[in-house]
């Protein structure tokens, strides 16, 4: 869907709010740079590459959102993306005003944004995850447009400090000399098929696929690994840190971890599933473990992850292992089956 242009949306008399599509990547450049420090200090994440893409974006002005203006100085943009009938909330940060809170600044550039939304045509769902804002931190802006929120966790595990007790082998090993009947091998792109497959099954039912539609379907769970090992928004894909869990007998593949790149030393786990008849075994742990071991060998120092904190079996397994919580953040979703198109 092609944006329109909008006028300004007096919000609060302290702030301008005005179509993202004004403004030049120079003018938003300054916000997007405290952004990815941000990003580094509370998350360990080097957001560097992914502002100097959406900074492309900017320039060609494609991105429909706003920005917020402090006496004619960008301080904030909020912007959004479609996927056919889906509208994903991609960001929306602001920074440095000199009378708002960052997150009232950010506050007024969601209210016209989730507007929008609301009267777009055609647009029957919205996510949004705002990884660097605490939960409940917009709970009046979203309860109070249909939205439902999922709270979220951001786990991190030092395997730094667990390095002599993995070398000690003081940690339970399911895998260790791999159960009879099961294989392991690393991520290779013939994998796709049989891993979108096995996300489609694993996800059947789960509390994720209210906030991920993608998992509801094989070509939404394709679309969804694509992502993951294509494109850098969720770190960089790294093969070798990944590792695929067969039967041995008939070849299907029954378990993954897929593990990214977010910053120096850190990596980040952007998959891990069991299939359901394998569950209960110590395979979802084992695969964490053999994913640690192999990052730490190649200099790791740390992994973090998110999890649904509805997603109790598997914040368990993560607990277990030696997850901690850094940061609880909010999904955002509104879902809408009678919007008129
Ligand atoms: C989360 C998930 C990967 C866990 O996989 P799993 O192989 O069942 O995990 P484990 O077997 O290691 O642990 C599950 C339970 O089995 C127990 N267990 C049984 N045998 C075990 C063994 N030999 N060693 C360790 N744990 C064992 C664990 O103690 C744990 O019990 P608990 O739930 O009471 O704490 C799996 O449930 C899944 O695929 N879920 C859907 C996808 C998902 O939610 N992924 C995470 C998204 S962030």
């Amino acid at each position: 869907m092609q944006g329109r242009a909008m006028s300004s949306a007096p919000v609060a008399s302290e702030i301008e709010v005005l179509d993202l599509r004004h403004f030049s990547a120079r003018q938003l450049r300054p916000v997007l740079e405290r952004e990815a420090e941000l990003w580094q200090d509370r998350l360990r994440w080097d957001y560097r590459s992914s502002i100097e893409l959406l900074l492309q974006y900017m320039e060609s002005r494609i991105l429909q959102g706003f920005a917020a203006l402090d006496r004619g100085r960008v301080c904030g943009y909020t912007f959004c993306v479609y996927e056919g009938t889906k509208a994903v909330i991609g960001d929306a940060f602001a920074t440095g005003h000199r009378t708002m809170s960052d997150a009232d600044a950010t506050r007024a550039m969601l209210v016209p944004l989730l507007e929008m939304l609301r009267h777009a045509p055609g647009v029957d769902r919205v996510e949004s995850q705002l990884l660097l804002f605490n939960a409940g931190e917009f709970a009046d802006l979203f309860t109070s447009s249909e939205y439902t929120i999922y709270p979220r966790l951001f786990l991190e595990c030092n395997i730094g400090g667990m390095k002599e007790a993995m070398l000690a082998n003081a940690i339970v090993d399911p895998l260790s000399g791999v159960p009879a009947d099961l294989e392991l091998s690393l991520w290779s792109s013939e994998d796709y098929q049989a891993a979108a497959e096995l996300i489609h099954a694993c996800y059947r039912g789960h509390c994720d696929t209210r906030l991920n539609d993608q998992y509801r379907t094989l070509h939404g769970s394709l679309r969804f690994l694509h992502n993951i090992v294509r494109f850098p928004g969720c770190g960089v894909f790294e093969s070798n840190f990944s590792w695929m869990l067969r039967d041995r007998r008939s070849g299907a593949l029954v378990g993954m971890v897929l593990c990214s790149r977010v910053g120096a030393g850190v990596a980040h786990i952007t998959q891990l599933c069991i299939a359901q008849a394998y569950r209960g075994r110590g395979l979802g742990h084992g695969l964490l473990l053999r994913a640690a071991q192999s990052l730490l060998r190649a200099g790791f120092e740390a992994i973090t992850l998110t999890v649904t904190e509805a997603n109790e079996p598997a914040v368990r397994v993560y607990e277990r292992f030696g997850f901690t919580l850094r940061h609880r953040f909010d999904a955002m979703v509104m879902e809408s089956q009678f919007k008129p198109f």
